[in-house]
């Protein structure tokens, strides 16, 4: 808790172009959770260069990341918004808990086998690791709740494991996080291949909708997004995943019901669906995209937010490290 409120933590990494997946089934969350929890919601720059990247660029798109958090409408004032690369107890509080995680545990994580297998020229120690790192993320701060995709919920689970252990140990050191699973609509899949999730790396760049398209490049994917030759705009995940997943889409960017959806279309050919999602997603995007446009040009007030808010997040974050690093014995501090 801080003051009355619980304590949430989340964070994405700065790789790859966001798409309207990130936005519609986590960002958009998290806007609605601000004013519940106290909130940090990271940009894990650390989490990054377990897989190799181009500095100048890795600097970039963390900037723009941190960027569109506040244009999507997380107030800076409210929720803490920072780069966890600012906060030096993330690596400190990492070390320590890597010392109460197994190999075992780690080598079981299917991140890393996926991963592992994608960039066998580079499996390093880091890349294996990365889950004791997250767990550090979360641990120092405290946190009640993290809202996280389906598929981190095995770190999620492992650093429910490696709380509890410590705490058998010390004492009621770490605050044991529950996952936040979010509604429906949540999941957006490929528009070219609607058995996977959107993603902000694929191949083929139909597949995904990215945040700061133009309306055209908008409007063209979803023309050629795949469907089905049943003919009917109905949710039906078994036989028409791909007119299920833009009915998803539809609904998270329009606020309307499934039921809703399903009857404006009743009667109506594919051709004219497809458009009116475009045209949806176009709208949704317009305010982010202005904002940050705006934001682009604000560099002093990007500065100030990245400042103060690596500075709030120190200070809570030292407040659990100073109590680990004592609990396991390191010397105290002379001041
Ligand atoms: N590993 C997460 C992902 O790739 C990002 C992340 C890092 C995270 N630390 C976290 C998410 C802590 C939630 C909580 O999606």
């Amino acid at each position: 808790m801080i003051g009355d409120k619980k304590v949430l933590f989340s964070g994405m990494q700065a790789t790859g172009n966001l798409t309207i997946g990130n936005y519609l089934g986590a960002l958009s969350n998290w806007v609605k959770l601000s004013d519940e929890y106290e909130c940090f919601y990271s940009v894990v720059d650390m989490h990054s260069i377990t897989v190799r990247q181009d500095p100048a660029e890795l600097r970039s798109r963390a900037r723009k990341l941190l960027s569109l958090y506040i244009a999507a409408g997380l107030d800076p004032e409210k929720n803490c918004i920072y780069y966890q690369s600012h906060v030096s107890g993330h690596a400190e509080l990492a070390w320590i808990l890597n010392c109460f995680t197994y190999m075992g545990e780690l080598s079981r994580m299917t991140q890393f086998k996926d991963k592992s297998s994608k960039h066998a020229d580079n499996i390093n120690a880091g890349l294996f690791t990365y889950p004791v790192l997250m767990a550090a993320d979360i641990l120092l701060y405290q946190a009640d709740v993290v809202p996280v995709g389906i598929d981190q919920m095995q770190h999620l689970e492992l650093t429910r494991d490696i709380a509890q252990r410590f705490n058998a140990i010390y004492g009621d050191v770490f605050t044991v996080p529950e996952p936040y699973i979010g509604k429906v609509g949540a999941k957006i899949m490929s528009l070219q291949d609607p058995s996977k999730k959107m993603s902000k790396s694929d191949e083929n760049p139909n597949a995904s909708v990215y945040l700061m398209d133009d309306p055209d490049t908008i409007m063209r994917k979803f023309k050629r997004a795949v469907t089905d030759s049943v003919g009917v705009v109905k949710h039906d995940e078994e036989n028409q995943s791909g007119i299920c997943n833009l009915i998803d889409i539809y609904s998270a960017c329009t606020g309307m019901s499934v039921e809703a959806i399903e009857t404006e279309f009743e009667g109506k050919g594919y051709g004219d669906f497809k458009t009116k999602v475009g045209e949806s997603v176009v709208e949704k995007l317009r305010p982010l995209q202005e904002k940050m446009a705006d934001l682009e040009k604000n560099k002093d007030y990007i500065d100030s937010v990245i400042k103060n808010n690596a500075e709030k997040a120190q200070y809570f974050s030292n407040k659990t490290l100073r109590k680990v690093q004592k609990k396991v014995g390191f010397p105290e501090r002379i001041r």
